[in-house]
């Protein structure tokens, strides 16, 4: 099983206790739990960006990172935790408490997390900027701005509290959004799981069947693999897969129609995302094909635009022009070409963007511009490529025949100097390939 070792998230503590420079304190918790009802929680999931720098799983648990005077003197990483507690374990389990956190977790110092408020302040005193993720959590903000205050009253002891408070999203959300080798392994086996789910949802679909059903059959290859998926699975049916964000996923699969999935999972907390859409009875009828082989067209140029150096909307750019001539040419759209782009008429067929940064949340961190300019993609960055074309049930604008298409195609790629790499690529994407696997079913 491929996992980061405590060396690696070592590492990306060194680096973010080297971008805060000295006399500065960051303060991380982890995701709340929350409740479903009653007594029955959500399954936890960690923060992303708090497992990011710890690899510590479990619920109610804080990292602070403080720097001193002087860069020699390195860093003290301290993590707050739940205790071991016998009783409570007996009910739900297993907890690394303080001891493990040294032992296992390689914190220089580790508390009970009840002891959070007492032992912050002496941590904040003679701090000069506070690294905090502020907004991600309306409780804990209220929690360190009363330490701020507390620390403030101790200044007759002649010490001081942070004067500034800067966000520690700034830093992590840069670092995170440069992939190192090692997250593209992850990434990859999150891709190659989702992909042999999305296969088995291809062999496995036939009309009459619920998009439950289907759901079910990704479900199985997700859970096969302990994982689980990275979003709410869409499995949408006909007319279904015009609804973006559709995920009732409770309606009948018919012949003659196409199913789009939008569905994948993550594996140690880090996402992949695939969409495929395919004829439930096997077969592309002229019209769905057609307009699959436009979408496909769109993707596959715009993967080839995910070239270090270009502009993150490049990807854009290249799917609309390509899927705008589509539509001429099918005589879905009339009008002017050029004119159609800059009034951004096509949003009437494709209303979303062609893709977003991916990694440890499936719409990942990272800034998109900087300057005021959109970025251009480095090294190591990921994002999704998925175009997609939706003509509504009801748009009387378009001949019958179109009407309640819905085609969307989305892989993950890498942008690295040798052009891009697609990490899902083991789930077929063309026609005929599609047909074929089918076929086989
Ligand atoms: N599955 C979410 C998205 O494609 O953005
Ligand atoms: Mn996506
Ligand atoms: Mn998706």
């Amino acid at each position: 099983m491929t996992k980061l070792t405590q060396a690696d998230f070592q590492a990306r503590r060194d680096r973010l206790a080297e971008q805060m420079g000295p006399r500065s304190i960051a303060i991380i918790a982890t995701n709340q739990v929350y409740m479903r009802n009653r007594d029955a929680d959500y399954k936890f999931r960690a923060d992303s960006s708090f497992f990011y720098l710890t690899g510590f799983a479990e619920p109610e648990a804080v990292a602070v990172i403080e720097t001193f005077d002087d860069a020699e003197e390195g860093y003290s990483y301290s993590l707050f935790c739940r205790e071991r507690d016998r009783e409570m374990e007996i009910w739900h389990g297993y907890r690394a408490g303080v001891d493990g956190a040294i032992d296992d977790f390689e914190a220089d110092e580790a508390y009970a997390i009840d002891l959070l408020d007492e032992e912050i302040i002496e941590k904040l005193l003679d701090k000069d900027q506070l690294f905090y993720r502020i907004g991600q959590n309306a409780d804990f903000d209220a929690r360190v701005a009363k330490w701020i205050a507390n620390a403030n009253g101790e200044s007759r002891r002649g010490t001081s509290a942070p004067e500034q408070i800067m966000q520690l999203d700034a830093i992590l959300d840069e670092m995170r959004l440069h992939k190192d080798a090692q997250e593209i392994v992850l990434m990859q086996i999150a891709s190659d799981i989702s992909a042999q789910a999305h296969t088995r949802a291809m062999q496995a679909v036939k009309p009459g069947m619920m998009e439950y059903q289907l759901e079910a059959e990704l479900n199985y290859i997700f859970g096969q693999h302990g994982c689980v998926p990275s979003y709410n699975s869409i499995v949408g049916g006909g007319q279904n897969g015009c609804i973006l964000h559709y995920v009732e996923n409770n309606q009948e699969l018919k012949d003659g129609d196409l199913v789009l999935i939008d569905a994948a999972c993550e594996y140690e907390l880090y996402a992949s995302d695939i969409t495929r859409t395919f004829p439930v009875n096997g077969k592309f009828s002229p019209e769905q094909k057609a307009l699959y082989n436009l979408v496909l067209d769109a993707q596959i140029a715009a993967i080839n635009a995910v070239q270090i150096g270009n502009s993150y909307k490049e990807p854009h750019h290249v799917a609309v022009d390509i899927l705008v001539q589509g539509l001429l040419d099918l005589g879905i759209m009339q009008g002017d070409k050029e004119k159609i782009i800059a009034q951004e008429t096509y949003r009437q067929f494709y209303m979303h963007g062609t893709g977003h940064w991916l990694g440890m949340d499936v719409h990942d961190v990272g800034r998109y511009k900087v300057d005021g300019e959109w970025r251009n993609y480095e090294e190591g960055m990921v994002v999704t490529v998925e175009p997609g074309l939706y003509i509504a049930p009801d748009d009387e604008t378009v001949d019958e025949k179109w009407r309640g298409i819905g085609i969307r195609i989305e892989d993950d790629v890498v942008a690295t100097g040798n052009g891009p790499v697609v990490l899902t690529q083991a789930v077929v994407k063309t026609v005929e390939d599609i047909e074929a696997l089918m076929a086989q079913a």
